[in-house]
């Protein structure tokens, strides 16, 4: 059964599973079609898409919300999307189409935080390789070899939005420099703005990338930033693979141009480089950085209430800005 078909329920496409919270929350107010149980897709969304008028997505390859379905699904009032980054949703597009697109920010900002934070200190002071060695037994014969630190490190925040402010706000309590760079200069911002992330790059000897995925932001970390990082360089990664030149990280990682890489996103996932995995001097996790109970069930419900609130005939409780002007 891909369906609970009740006459007269507006109708739902979910692309791919979604929390089971989010699943049964749903079903119960809505018909609500699991795209994933279905053997031809391209003909299931060609029978019902004169119904569907809303798509909850997580996100993913198969979680893609792209030109092609906002076009073959004719009466779509909204798109309400897991995640605060919305890169696998046309936003811009579904905007032209008068489709309304939400994520969910803010109830994930300090859990994202706060493994920045962790991942940044993990990485510098090699906590996952002195847990290996212990278990190893290496301990035995001799002590685990001194770290790098985070004292007297200069930290560049790439992507000064809500995330990256409540990372500068934990770095400012470690008594770090944190400087800033992204789109444009943020008023009353507590800390120095670059208009050149080069030039950023140049100043710090680390970078936290928590800048928005998509084509605006594709490879913008390249050789040259990494270069400009320098030997001593740390870059952390909470943010998308996209942003980051991997292959140029690769090779900055290999040739001692940085000195070492904290990394909670790829750009192929679930698949990561295998010269990464072979590397001990860099942090790699399974981008984690929201995945908590706590703030992954937040997370879903909102792409409920997200729904529940449209469909109620309210305005959208967190649409993205390309999305049209809410009722
Ligand atoms: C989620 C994220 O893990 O919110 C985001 O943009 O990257 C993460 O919190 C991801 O969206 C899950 O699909």
């Amino acid at each position: 059964m891909t369906t609970n078909d009740d006459a007269g329920k507006t109708e739902i496409l979910m692309p791919r599973p979604m929390a089971p919270r989010v699943i049964e929350q749903l079903d119960a107010r809505f018909t609500l079609h699991r795209l994933w149980e279905v053997d031809d897709a391209d003909a299931f969304i060609a029978q019902h898409a004169s119904r569907i008028r809303g798509v909850a997505t997580g996100g993913g390859a198969s979680g893609r919300v792209d030109k092609a379905l906002i076009d073959a699904l004719p009466a779509l009032e909204i798109v309400s999307s897991f995640g605060v980054g919305y890169d696998h949703v046309d936003a811009a597009y579904a905007g032209t189409k008068g489709v309304v697109v939400t994520n969910t920010p803010d109830v994930l900002t300090d859990e994202v935080a706060d493994l920045a934070i962790g991942l940044l200190l993990a990485t510098l002071r090699k906590l996952p390789q002195a847990d290996r060695y212990l278990r190893e037994g290496r301990w035995l014969e001799k002590p685990f070899p001194l770290s790098p630190t985070l004292r007297e490190r200069k930290i560049g925040i790439l992507g000064y939005g809500r995330i990256g402010k409540a990372i500068a706000r934990r770095i400012d309590a470690f008594g770090v420099e944190v400087v800033y760079h992204g789109r444009r200069e943020q008023a009353d911002a507590p800390h120095r703005y670059y208009a050149d992330l080069a030039a950023m790059a140049r100043d710090v000897d680390t970078l936290i990338v928590i800048t928005p995925g998509g084509a605006g932001t594709e490879k913008i970390v390249d050789s040259r930033i990494l270069e400009a990082l320098g030997p001593e360089g740390v870059l952390i990664n909470v943010a998308r693979g996209s942003v980051v030149d991997e292959a140029a990280l690769i090779k900055a990682l290999h040739d001692g141009t940085i000195l070492s890489a904290g990394l909670d996103v790829f750009d192929k996932e679930p698949q990561v480089p295998q010269e990464l995995i072979d590397m001990d001097h860099v942090v790699l996790l399974p981008h984690v950085g929201s995945a908590s109970v706590h703030t992954r069930n937040a997370m879903a419900q909102l792409v409920v209430d997200n729904l529940l609130a449209w469909f109620d005939g309210k305005p959208p409780l967190t649409p993205v800005p390309e999305t049209p002007s809410p009722r």
